[in-house]
């Protein structure tokens, strides 16, 4: 079987469906080795020097782990000098990041989450990068954040790596999601599952159990239902699974199948939630929904949030289509019987 490189898939869906501009191809490429570099330092681990906090408080309040600044700074630098962006937007930064003056500025604004799931890598359990893609408004050279305020509907690629057992690269440009994997030997991402499908029913969910009595009442009562399992309403046992690496758990679902929850609970409230919505929840929905899965805030598919501010936390319920459309349906009738 010839293998298909990362480039290759790219050069043949630019002929065949015209949507991968050359720009988008190498806005991708330049992500995807960009993410070789991140991959490499995470796995030198302690060898690099590279674990523990940086001693520095992001504009989310977290503290950062050295490799947060490390990813954030490694895509920064791979997509600063390539022509093909406008302007960057991460986590990790208070405001986007514009392409320095000599450089040329191309037609597109790249998002990301440089390192997700980071309070996992100290204990080596797998940790990934999210990123979005959108194109600068019409006739702005200079983009601020209102710029990338647009809903999830609009992005023209999304994608994640996971830097686990293998390191992957889970990508969409809105006609399906495909799977690369890293040849470490060769050094190049290559083709290892095309079209991936998230089945519509599941077992299996992904919540951090532990702020269960801060849930709203209809997420309160869905879980229950399924811990009740064989005995229950649902008539059947569920099993649960929660990495804290939001894309490892997004990857098992979109692997064997299962539904991922960050829903509002009475500590992340005032912030809206605990995931954001342009790092993490739109890519996710993005490629989640190109999977064939669901993807909303409880309330509201997300990919039609329009988003308020460039940090804006939200709820997030995504995977497998029946469960989804099931816990948003008993939001909205908790909401409804209220008013
Ligand atoms: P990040 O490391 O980018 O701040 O994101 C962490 C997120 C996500 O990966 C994960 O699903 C969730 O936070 C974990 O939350 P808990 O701490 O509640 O387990
Ligand atoms: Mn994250
Ligand atoms: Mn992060």
């Amino acid at each position: 079987m010839t293998s298909i490189s990362l480039t290759r898939f790219l050069i043949e869906e630019q002929r065949s469906r015209r949507q991968i501009t050359p720009d988008l191809r190498l806005l991708i490429e330049v992500v995807a080795r960009a993410c070789k570099h991140i991959s490499l330092a995470i796995g030198r681990g302690a060898l690099g020097g590279v674990l523990g906090d940086a001693g520095a408080i992001n504009v989310q309040g977290e503290a950062q782990k050295k490799l947060d600044v490390l990813s954030n700074e490694i895509l920064l630098e791979a997509n600063e000098w390539g022509g093909h962006l406008a302007a960057l937007a991460s986590e990790e930064m208070d405001e986007p990041h514009l392409i320095p003056h000599r450089y040329p500025k191309g037609n597109y604004l790249l998002v990301f989450d440089p390192l997700d799931g980071s309070s996992n890598i100290d204990v080596n359990i797998s940790v990934g990068t999210i990123f979005s893609v959108l194109r600068c408004p019409e006739g702005v050279t200079e983009p601020v954040a209102e710029h990338f305020l647009q809903p999830g509907t609009e992005q023209v690629a999304a994608g994640y790596t996971v830097y686990g057992p293998s390191t992957l690269l889970v990508l969409t440009t809105g006609s399906g999601v495909h799977q690369f994997t890293l040849d470490r030997e060769i050094g190049s991402f290559v083709l290892t599952r095309r079209d991936l499908r998230i089945p519509e029913d599941t077992s299996e969910f992904a919540i951090n159990m532990s702020n269960q009595r801060h849930w709203e009442p209809p997420m309160q009562r869905y879980i229950q239902e399924l811990l009740e399992g064989k005995a229950g309403p649902r008539g059947r046992d569920f099993n649960m699974r929660w990495v804290a690496s939001m894309v490892a758990d997004v990857h098992r679902i979109m692997t064997r199948g299962g539904v991922f929850f960050y829903p509002l609970d009475a500590k992340t409230r005032d912030k809206g939630g605990k995931l954001r919505l342009l790092y993490e929840a739109n890519p996710m929905a993005f490629l989640v929904e190109q999977a064939g899965g669901a993807a909303t805030d409880g309330r509201q598919r997300l990919l039609e949030r329009r988003p308020l501010a460039l940090h804006q936390r939200v709820p997030v319920f995504l995977g497998s289509r029946n469960e989804i459309e099931r816990v948003t349906r008993m939001h909205l009738e908790h909401d409804a019987a209220r008013t």
